[in-house]
């Protein structure tokens, strides 16, 4: 499938050009100076171009001629004893087949084979490399990321199939993780739980750090200690996803530890739910995040004034921000071989300089074949709350007394996966999330 990917990237470059492009792929990184190692993972875009899960390899793609070389380490004996075997060239092209492989030590002779007017690089770091083999040679590093950007943002359907299967499992590591979490536990059982459930379907490398968030715990948007006891009485917030052949799944679900929610719990969670759903529902051809973003946060408002937690006109706590204050961060962003994957903010478009809105990390027309997260949230976070129930302008908006009340309540966020198609859209993500079947689920 990675030839399509390859296919696609030369499209892209004019063909008259002599040019090559060049990624490096990664290398094997330790922790520190020991020789701890750390799980290897392929750098996205040579995995996109190559297929090939090696470290220290190297390629390049002729524009020219529409031709793919792979460059890979040359092993001795000692690296057979520690890793158990040395693959030959016929293996490799076998595995990967390529037009041309070489062992990396040839990569100078290469291009000068090539002789290519510019080089097309990732990065600084890679274009210095490139220029330090050989002073003559014209480096690039933007119309690459360009192009690789614009590929990896439309998904093919062998991709979106890769995100199917991811989800698949993630769906069912949730609901394991729902049916087991008892109050006394601790939050790293539930982790426990739900890399079982990923390793036993061979889902071995995590999208990113999980969160198993219990209680206040939740308020903290990047919370991965995992290692507080789980009271009677707290909600439950999990962020994790594992990864298919690269591709990523990342859920939220958050559900109440002993398996009932209480009245303030369900009010708050139902306020983002609804948010949600209507945020999912606009999913299609043609609507913008930043417009979803404010339309979640819209409704989210609703919900909290119908608690009395906020109080005054809607439009005015819109003008005024109000939302950024439980809803700090970022309605979704895009999905793909990396978690907060590449193409949110096209050339020439900058953040918006607004409260809350400022850390969305997707702000364009959605397209056919995009895969976005929608993952609003409502949050207590007392370093917000606590210096806005003192500055007139923003509690005038707050209830002093319940926002008090709530300041150990932690958070709720709900998060699907949401393929954007030609009629609307696919949700990748099948964990339960209406109350009463959060609540049956957790019963049964
Ligand atoms: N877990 C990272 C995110 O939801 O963006
Ligand atoms: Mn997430
Ligand atoms: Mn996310």
């Amino acid at each position: 499938m990675h030839h399509l990917h390859r296919e696609k990237l030369f499209s892209l470059f004019d063909e008259n050009q002599n040019g090559v492009v060049f990624i490096q792929g990664a290398d094997t990184m330790y922790r520190y100076s020991t020789d701890y190692e750390f799980p290897f993972r392929q750098e996205s875009n040579f995995w996109y171009l190559t297929g090939a899960n090696e470290a220290e390899c190297a390629l390049l793609l002729d524009l020219n001629k529409e031709e793919y070389h792979l460059f890979v380490p040359e092993r001795d004996t000692q690296y057979a004893v520690w890793h158990g075997y040395v693959k030959t060239k016929e293996q490799y092209q076998e595995q990967y087949k390529p037009d041309h492989l070489h062992y990396s030590n040839k990569l100078l002779t290469v291009l000068n084979q090539l002789n290519p007017e510019r080089v097309f690089c990732l990065n600084e770091e890679q274009a210095e490399f490139i220029e330090d083999l050989d002073r003559g040679f014209n480096v690039d590093t933007e119309a690459l990321v360009d192009a690789l950007t614009y590929c990896r943002v439309l998904k093919t359907n062998w991709e979106l199939d890769q995100m199917r299967k991811a989800s698949q499992v993630n769906n069912e590591a949730y609901i394991q993780v729902m049916k087991s979490i008892k109050p006394g536990m601790f939050e790293y059982e539930l982790k426990a739980v739900f890399n079982q459930v990923q390793l036993r379907h061979g889902l071995l490398q995590d999208a990113y750090n999980g969160i198993f968030a219990s209680g206040v715990n939740a308020s903290i948007l990047h919370y991965v200690e995992n290692n507080s006891q789980i009271k009677d009485g707290d909600l439950f917030l999990m962020d994790a996803g594992f990864e298919c052949n690269g591709y990523a799944s990342d859920f939220t679900r958050t559900f109440p530890a002993n398996g009932k929610f209480t009245d303030i719990q369900a009010g708050i969670y139902q306020a983002v739910l609804d948010g949600q759903k209507a945020v999912i529902d606009a999913v299609k051809p043609g609507v913008k995040m930043e417009d979803l973003h404010m339309l979640a946060s819209r409704i989210m408002m609703k919900g909290l004034i119908k608690l009395d937690i906020i109080r005054g006109d809607l439009d005015e706590m819109m003008e005024q921000n109000v939302f950024a204050l439980f809803f700090p961060h970022g309605l979704g962003h895009f999905l793909g071989l990396d978690t907060h994957d590449v193409g949110g903010y096209p050339k020439g478009v900058d953040r918006i300089d607004r409260p809350g809105i400022k850390f969305l990390r997707a702000r364009r027309e959605l397209q056919p074949g995009m895969v976005v997260t929608i993952e609003p949230g409502i949050y207590f976070v007392p370093a917000v709350l606590e210096p806005a129930m003192k500055n007139p302008e923003q509690s005038k908006f707050l209830n002093v007394e319940k926002v008090k009340s709530l300041l150990d309540f932690g958070g709720v966020r709900i998060e699907d996966d949401i393929v954007v198609t030609e009629t609307g859209h696919e949700n990748l993500t099948n964990v339960p999330k209406e109350i009463e079947e959060i609540e049956a689920l957790m019963a049964g």
